[in-house]
Order: C-alpha cells, then sequence, then structure tokens
C-alpha cells in the first residue's frame, strides 16, 4: 500500500426530504447566490421550486442561470462566469447532475479571475480561489457531488478535458434519492457504468501488487453499482435501491477508492471524452462502447489482474487465467447490453474510418493528463478492438 493523504471535506446531507436544508446550507457562504440548473427536468419534477423556496426563505438573492446541457460547454460556462461577475455572486448553488456541477465548479473558478478559465484545464493558470458551491444531487452518475473534479467541453476547439483541484469540493452536497426516481432508464443505466468505470479505472492501472482492502472495496462497489442499477430498472421507484445506487456512485470516484494505490489513470475517460466530445453521446454510454475493447487490450498485458476481476466479481472459476480474465469481460459486457447501453463505437454510429481523428483528439488529452505510456498509435489500436 502506498503512501496516501485522504482528506474530502464535502459534508453530505443523504435522505428523504433533505433538500430543504438547501437554503441554510448555502447562505451560510454568502447570500448573493447563483443558482445553476440544467434544460429543465428540475421545473419539470418540482425540484426548482422547492430549491428557490428554500433559498429564499433563508434571505437569499437569487441570479440563475440555467440551461446547462449535457457534456457542459465552455462557451456557456463563460455566460455563467459573466453573470456572477456582474451580480457579484458570492456562492454557487449547482441543482441537476454531473454537467450541471462541473458547469457550476467551473463558474466558481472562473468567477475570481480575469483571464479565460479554460487556462485552469490546459494546465496554462492555476487555481488560487474559488467561489464556494453548494449542490442538489439529481442524478446519480458522475460522483462530482464529492469530489473535486470537473469536465468541460471546449466548444471552440472540440476538446473535452478534466481538472482536478481541492478547492473544487462542494461544501455540501444534498443527496435525497427520491429526487433521482424520475431519472430514465437509459440513464440510470449511464449512472451505473459511469461509477463501474470510475472503479475500474484505478483497479486496472494501478501498479501496487498488495492492495486487498482496496480491491475489496472497488469489487463491492462494482458488484453494488450493477446489483442496485438492475433493481432500479425493474423498480424505477423504488427509494432503497435508488439510495443504493446514488450512494455507490458517489463513493467510485470520492478519492477512498484510489487512496493506497498510488499513481492511478483514466485511460478509459481519455478516449471516451473524445467521443463526447465529438458525437456528443452521454457520457456512460460512451464508457460502455470503450470499456470492452479497452480490457481486452489490457487482459493481454496483464491477464492475472482481470483474472482476479472475473473471479470476485462474476464467481468465474473456470479455466486458465487468460480464459478467466476472458469471461469477465465477457460478462461486464453482457451486462452492458443487459441494461441496453451500446458495446462498441458502432453501436454508437461512429464510423471506423473516424478512428485516426478520435485518437488524436484523445491524445491532446493524454497530454494534459501526462499519460506518458498512450500514443497516438495505442489509441487507435484500442478503438480497433471497440469497433
Ligand atoms: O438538463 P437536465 O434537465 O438536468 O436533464 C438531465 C440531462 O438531460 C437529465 N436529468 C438529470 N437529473 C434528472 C434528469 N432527468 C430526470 N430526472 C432527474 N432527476 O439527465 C441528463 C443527463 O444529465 P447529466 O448531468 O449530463 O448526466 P451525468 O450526471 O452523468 O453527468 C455527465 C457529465 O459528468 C461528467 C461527464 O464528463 C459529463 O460531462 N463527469 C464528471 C466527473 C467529475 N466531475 O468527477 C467524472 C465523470 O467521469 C464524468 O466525466
Ligand atoms: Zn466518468
Amino acid at each position: 500500500m502506498q503512501n496516501f493523504v485522504f482528506h474530502n471535506p464535502t459534508k453530505i446531507l443523504f435522505g428523504k426530504n433533505s433538500v430543504p436544508s438547501i437554503g441554510a446550507e448555502t447562505v451560510l457562504f454568502g447570500k448573493r447566490v447563483l443558482l445553476v440548473y440544467g434544460t429543465g427536468s428540475i421545473k419539470k419534477h418540482g425540484l426548482y421550486d422547492q430549491v428557490v423556496q428554500s433559498l429564499l426563505a433563508a434571505d437569499a438573492t437569487i441570479t440563475e442561470h440555467g440551461g446547462v446541457q449535457s457534456n457542459p460547454l465552455l462557451s456557456h460556462v463563460h455566460e455563467g462566469i459573466t453573470l456572477a461577475k456582474e451580480n457579484n455572486c458570492e456562492v454557487v448553488c449547482a441543482v441537476g447532475g454531473g454537467s450541471v456541477i462541473d458547469e457550476a465548479k467551473a463558474i466558481c473558478a472562473g468567477t475570481p479571475v480575469q483571464h479565460d478559465v479554460w487556462k485552469f484545464f490546459t494546465g496554462k493558470k492555476s487555481i488560487k480561489k474559488t467561489l464556494p458551491l453548494t449542490t442538489v444531487l439529481t442524478l446519480a452518475a458522475a460522483g462530482s457531488e464529492m469530489n473535486s473534479g470537473m469536465v468541460i467541453t471546449n466548444d471552440a476547439t472540440s476538446q473535452k478535458f478534466g481538472f482536478g483541484n481541492k478547492q473544487l469540493f462542494p461544501k455540501t452536497s444534498i443527496l435525497d434519492p427520491s429526487v433521482t426516481c424520475s431519472v430514465p432508464a437509459d440513464y440510470t443505466a449511464y449512472g451505473a457504468i459511469d461509477a463501474v468505470s470510475h472503479v475500474l479505472e484505478c483497479y486496472f492501472t494501478t501498479t501496487d501488487p498488495y492492495t486487498p482492502v482496496q480491491d475489496r472495496l472497488m469489487e463491492g462497489l462494482v458488484i453494488n453499482a450493477m446489483e442496485s442499477c438492475n433493481r432500479v430498472l425493474a423498480k424505477p421507484d423504488d427509494y432503497h435501491a435508488r439510495a443504493d445506487l446514488m450512494w455507490t456512485t458517489t463513493l467510485a470516484l470520492n478519492g477512498l477508492t484510489s487512496s493506497g494505490l498510488g499513481k492511478v489513470g483514466f485511460p478509459m475517460h481519455m478516449i471516451e471524452h473524445s467521443l463526447s466530445a465529438f458525437y456528443n453521446v452521454p457520457h456512460g454510454a460512451g464508457l460502455s462502447a470503450v470499456i470492452p475493447g479497452w480490457m481486452r487490450f489490457n487482459a493481454r498485458l496483464q491477464p492475472e489482474r482481470f483474472a482476479q476481476f472475473a473471479e470476485r466479481v462474476f464467481n468465474i472459476h473456470t479455466g486458465n487465467v487468460e480464459e478467466k480474465a476472458k469471461q469477465g469481460i465477457d460478462a461486464l459486457t453482457g451486462w452492458f447490453s443487459e441494461v441496453k447501453s451500446p458495446t462498441s463505437i458502432t453501436a454508437l454510429d461512429i464510423p471506423g474510418t473516424d478512428i485516426p481523428r478520435i485518437a488524436a483528439n484523445a491524445m491532446t488529452l493524454a497530454k494534459v493528463w501526462r499519460m506518458r505510456e498512450y500514443t497516438e498509435e495505442k489509441i487507435e489500436a484500442i478503438l480497433n478492438d471497440c469497433v
């Protein structure tokens, strides 16, 4: 186990009827609030009224920045920053899924500075100060509600980059599972797949040979993400299944699983981000199209790790190491199909002829993330395994 510092400062209020606390939790950081939300689901399901009522009851002055789209765009972040500056906002409150929370984080980072917020994503500037952020999570998926990361697409350059800084942790996040009961089947599945991928990225890229506690935690989260997702798909208003899935997706990317693993990478995300940037595919769908190919490519290099995954997650005990590794990948791919998520880039109607330009785009992110073990050729070879 490697040395590590685990410090997650986000306060979580989890459970039924936790939404009305958002007002009091937010004005702790200031009364001039920028309220950030998506394209309409919170209004459709009554959450918007509940949040506004709570903020007004806490004496907040609200400036609204709605219209955040899935795979949030830098141009819309710029609009939010201008609004926050013009209205002297002191705190940002995000109500939505990962896209809304990530855009809110970018606004928190970009409002205190004069330069383009994109410079943080390309490493040209580092964050000194941010506005504080509170959130109400509406979709179990990205884990942004309890981590220091954010992912934004630069619509001018078609680059979708992720960036992390400890000042981007939300101060408080409210997780009421009943709010996610309106999430449709497809985004429920995409969210569970996203959580599975957050675990797999760490599970398969750590080079530490002895990490039993982390392994069991990660294997358990993968099993639970699949099982709770299946329960939700069978009964969408099952509160306890929604609660199980919600807490699983938050734990899958809040720093706990990777503590002690040493250096880990996010190669599946590095490739998927190019699919979302170019084709605007839902993040989880892009991942289920990339993961099987990436796993097949890497199982050849370290079959033992993939065999352990097969044994512990899918109870596969027949065959040699290579055979178990293959059966485990097939079992996970089978689950992606079961929850109706694509398992190849062909299933996303992405032609194989696009592979070189996708690989070139992904390579720009690999460079920013300093993934020195990746070359354009290697990314192309993996994408050819995803056709
Ligand atoms: O636009 P709205 O109205 O919000 O509708 C959304 C959107 O259409 C809808 N939705 C959300 N909550 C709902 C709901 N519909 C009905 N009922 C509800 N309760 O679902 C759609 C997708 O929402 P989105 O926020 O885009 O999904 P998700 O939470 O999966 O976030 C995806 C984004 O997170 C980033 C991804 O790159 C992507 O941009 N990620 C962020 C990470 C982080 N910050 O740590 C890590 C992840 O790996 C991921 O990359
Ligand atoms: Zn993800």
